[in-house]
This record gives C-alpha cells, structure tokens and sequence, in this order.
C-alpha cells in the first residue's frame, strides 16, 4: 500500500522550458558533472528527474541505489543510451558492433569470458615493461624542456601505451602512424551529434568514414599477422588465442570493434586520472614528499614490478584517492528493462537511470572530511563496491581497472623520482565534461626532482571540489 501512494508521488526535479525539456539539465550533467550533480542532491534528494515528474531519465545517488542498479543486470541494463549517432553498414558502425558496454546478458557474458584472459593479473604484468619503456622515453624527451600541458603529455603517454600493449606494435613510426588516426578519429566524432549526416566528398563526415576504414583495415591486417604469430604478448594476441570451453573464438569483426572499444574506453581515463593524481599531490606537498620517500626507498630509481608493488602502500592510497575525488567516469547509466520499483517511484521500462561515483565518493557518511585529499585513510579504510566505486561494479566493472592501476603506479612512480612538476601560479582549474577533464590544460614547469615541494595557488571551481588547496 505504502509503495503504491508513493509511486503516485510526482517525481522532484528542476521545472523545465516547454520546448528544451530535460535537455537543459542533460548538458548541465555532461557539462559539469560534480557541481551540478551536487547542486541536484541538495536541492531534491537522493532520487531527481531530469524533468519534474518525468520518470524517462531519473537520478538515483547513492551506494544502496547503485547497489540496486548494478547488482541485477537483467533489469537494469547496459549501453545503448548513446547519443551519438551510428551511421549504418559503414566502418564506423563495425568498429561499435561490439562493444562489452552496449551488451548484455548471455552475450555480454560470453565476449567478457573470452576477453578476461587478456587483462589477468599474469598477462598485465608482460605490458609493464612497454608501460615503462615508453614511460622512460617521454622522461628523456622532457629533458630538452622547460615546460608542458601536462594533460595534453599524459594523453599522449596513455594513448602510446594503449597502442603498444593492443596492438604490440614495435616500430615508433607505426605507432604514432596509428595513434594519429585514432587521435583524428575521435576528433571527428562530434559530427555524429549533427542531425543530418550525407557521405559527400570534401565534408567532415565523409572523412570520418573514411579515417573509419583505414582504421578497420590496419586492424584487419594486424589480425592476420597476430594469427601466424605464437609468441606475442600484446592484448590482441591474446584476444585472438582465447576461445571458450566449447572451442569457439572471437571473429575477426568481434575482433576489430572489442579492440576498438578497448582503445576507446582505456587511454583518455586513464590520462585523466594521472593528470589529477599530478595535480592534487602537487597541492599537497608534504604527502609528495612522503611518497618520494616511500619510492626512492623500496624503487631506487626504477618502475615498480608486480613484485615490488605491496612494498608501495602510500603509492595506492594516492591513487585510490584520487580516483575517489575525481574520477574520471564521475556519472554512468543503465536503463530499465521492464518497469521497476526505484526509490519509491515506479519507472516504466526504457527509463534511463543515471548513478553517480562521484557523489557517493563525497558522501560525509562514508568519507570522513569527503572534500580532503587524505591518501591515509586507505591504511585502515576498506568500502563495498558500491561504495567506491571508480571503474562501477557489478558484470560491466571495467575490464582494465587492473591494467590502468598498473600504468598509473608504473608512470607516476617513474616521473616523481626524476622531476618535480610545478604548476603556473594562477592557473585555472577546472575538471569539467563527462571525463572530468581539466578543461584548460595543466600548464606545469619541468624541474629536476629537488624535493623542494611547494604549492602554488590556482583560481577556478576546483576550489568548490576540493578542500585545502
Ligand atoms: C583510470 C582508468 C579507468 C577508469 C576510471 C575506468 C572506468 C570504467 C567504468 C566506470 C566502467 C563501467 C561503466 C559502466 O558500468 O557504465 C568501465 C568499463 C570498461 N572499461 Fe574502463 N576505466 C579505466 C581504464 C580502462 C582501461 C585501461 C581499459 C582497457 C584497456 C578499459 C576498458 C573498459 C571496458 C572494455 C569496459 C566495459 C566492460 C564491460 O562492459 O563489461 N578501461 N571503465
């Protein structure tokens, strides 16, 4: 009885222009996801329409909701929320046919079990030699300057290492022959978002099919040569060995789009996330000293191994903490696939129902001083998965959460032992757009590592974000 009068509630939410709709609060969400997420929550509680009571996109924010929405997978599924058009029976669209986080069910079960194998503990410690080779030529190339976007050196890190550990390719040419193509790839995307797409020569969209088909096709040959390969360590190598118990592999187009998809979903988070990590020890000078300590101690100047990376604890803290305050898939969604029951509200199938990492993450119930930076607390703080939840949880957790804690411990250790970044004074901070990216860049000079940690005053929301800097 007590349900039914409260699924008679109107659903709270901001009151919307007739024509704009909930859209306005949409490109709030994707614009500035902690601020607004925040201003949401304090304004109308844990559960929000997009639209006041329109239950077709609803927010549900904290851990017992996410718990709710990730725990029952048949319910609440993954994917297909996109907003971003696939343009039919074109290379694009065969780089999406597979992707883990538009699957579900049976489907979804079968392609993970066949990917898994790639991303065991075992394999990631093979990548962890390319991470920090090519961890160590970046160090070298900053030798000859004074100063960098650091976002912008940490994509390009990150998308090397995607590029070397996918696809295990050794010539540097190659490499950054492909990580162009993927770069300018993914430059073009946002014509996707227009409401009208023709394939005529000379505009964008048809350059963007087209850098589509280069894509598919160099992918396509690389897959031949991994198939007369048996000693290749990289992730596509070992997609194509695996093969599940009835003997049945991936094909070669499953193949191209999970390998896609993999490259996609791996490099700009993981880039975010070492800029922020950067960043936030930067601000705090006395744990950057701690953590050169801890480094210089157990690493004498080398990359950590699986081996040594137990001995490395404040190195855990700091990322685990940093991906607590801001990380880098701050909202995520599923949608209702027969209406459901959701704080009281009923909601009919097809609603979309957005969950935030990000506020849990800030929640005074379960963080002690939730806007501090304190690596310490992960000494004796131990949380459920959906009570942090940086890579989500349930069937979709991602895949490369080990992989990305790995390069990030690998590149943050190598870099702290030889310099000592400093921000521009004054510079504007601002984690924005639904990677959380620092929007303006993060200017910082180059110094050589002095232990003279300081920190150095910045304008810009991360203010209202994070407490003490
Ligand atoms: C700090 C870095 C990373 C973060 C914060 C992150 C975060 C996430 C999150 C939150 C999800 C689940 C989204 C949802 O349930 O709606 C996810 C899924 C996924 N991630 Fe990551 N990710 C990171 C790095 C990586 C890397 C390095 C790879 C691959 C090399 C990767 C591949 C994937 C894939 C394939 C999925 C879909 C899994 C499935 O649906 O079964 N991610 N990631």
């Amino acid at each position: 009885m007590a349900t039914n009068i409260a699924a008679q509630r109107t659903l709270p939410g901001p009151a919307t222009l007739p024509l704009i709709g909930g859209w306005s609060t949409m490109l709030k969400i994707f614009s500035d996801p902690c601020t607004y997420s925040r201003q949401l929550r304090d304004t109308y509680g844990d559960i929000v329409a997009m639209k006041r009571g329109d239950p077709k996109y609803v927010f549900a924010f904290g851990p017992e909701y996410n718990f709710q929405l990730l725990s029952q997978p048949a319910l609440f599924e993954a994917g297909k929320g996109t907003i971003l058009k696939v343009p039919k029976d074109t290379a694009w669209s065969r780089l999406q046919l597979s992707n883990l986080l538009s699957m579900n069910g049976e489907h979804h079960k079968r392609h993970r079990h066949l990917m898994q194998p790639a991303f065991h503990k075992r394999q990631i410690g093979l990548y962890r030699d390319d991470m920090a080779a090519l961890t160590e030529r970046l160090l070298e190339r900053w030798q000859a300057l004074d100063q960098i976007n650091l976002h912008a050196e940490m994509q390009n890190l990150t998308q090397r290492i995607t590029v070397k550990t996918l696809f295990g390719l050794e010539d540097e040419q190659k490499i950054d022959q492909i990580a162009t193509l993927l770069q300018q790839m993914e430059a073009s995307q946002a014509w996707l978002l227009l409401p009208i797409l023709i394939d005529i020569p000379g505009t964008p969209y048809h350059r963007m099919l087209r850098l589509a088909e280069q894509l598919e096709n160099f992918i396509r040959s690389l897959i031949t040569q991994k198939r007369s390969e048996t000693e290749s360590n990289d992730v596509l190598a070992a997609l194509v060995r695996a093969h599940d118990e009835d003997g049945v592999s991936l094909t070669d187009e499953e193949l191209i789009s999970q390998t896609f998809t993999l490259y996609a979903a791996g490099h700009m988070t993981t880039s975010t996330a070492l800029t922020w990590t950067i960043f936030l020890l930067h601000q705090h000078p006395d744990i950057q000293a701690d953590l050169l300590t801890e480094l210089d101690s157990k690493l004498h100047g080398e990359a950590p191994t699986l081996e040594s990376l137990p001995q490395l604890p404040l190195l855990d803290g700091v990322i685990k903490e940093s991906l607590r305050m801001l990380p880098p898939a701050p909202t995520s969604m599923r949608i209702a696939a027969a209406s459901c029951e959701v704080g009281g509200y009923t909601l009919p199938k097809g609603s979309t129902i957005f969950f935030s990492p990000f506020l849990t993450h800030r929640l005074p119930e379960l963080y002690e001083n939730p806007d501090r930076f304190q690596p310490r607390r992960w000494e004796t703080l131990s949380r459920t998965p959906y009570e942090y939840l940086p890579f989500a949880a349930g069937v979709h957790r991602c895949i490369g959460a080990e992989f990305a804690l790995m390069e990030m411990k690998v590149v943050l250790a190598m870099l702290l032992q030889r310099y000592r970044l400093a921000l521009i004074p004054d510079t504007i901070v601002e984690p924005k757009g639904s990677n959380l990216d620092p929007v303006r860049g993060m200017p910082m000079r180059i110094l050589p590592q002095d232990r003279r940690f300081e920190r150095v005053p910045v304008r810009g929301n991360i203010h209202h974000l994070i407490e003490g800097i």
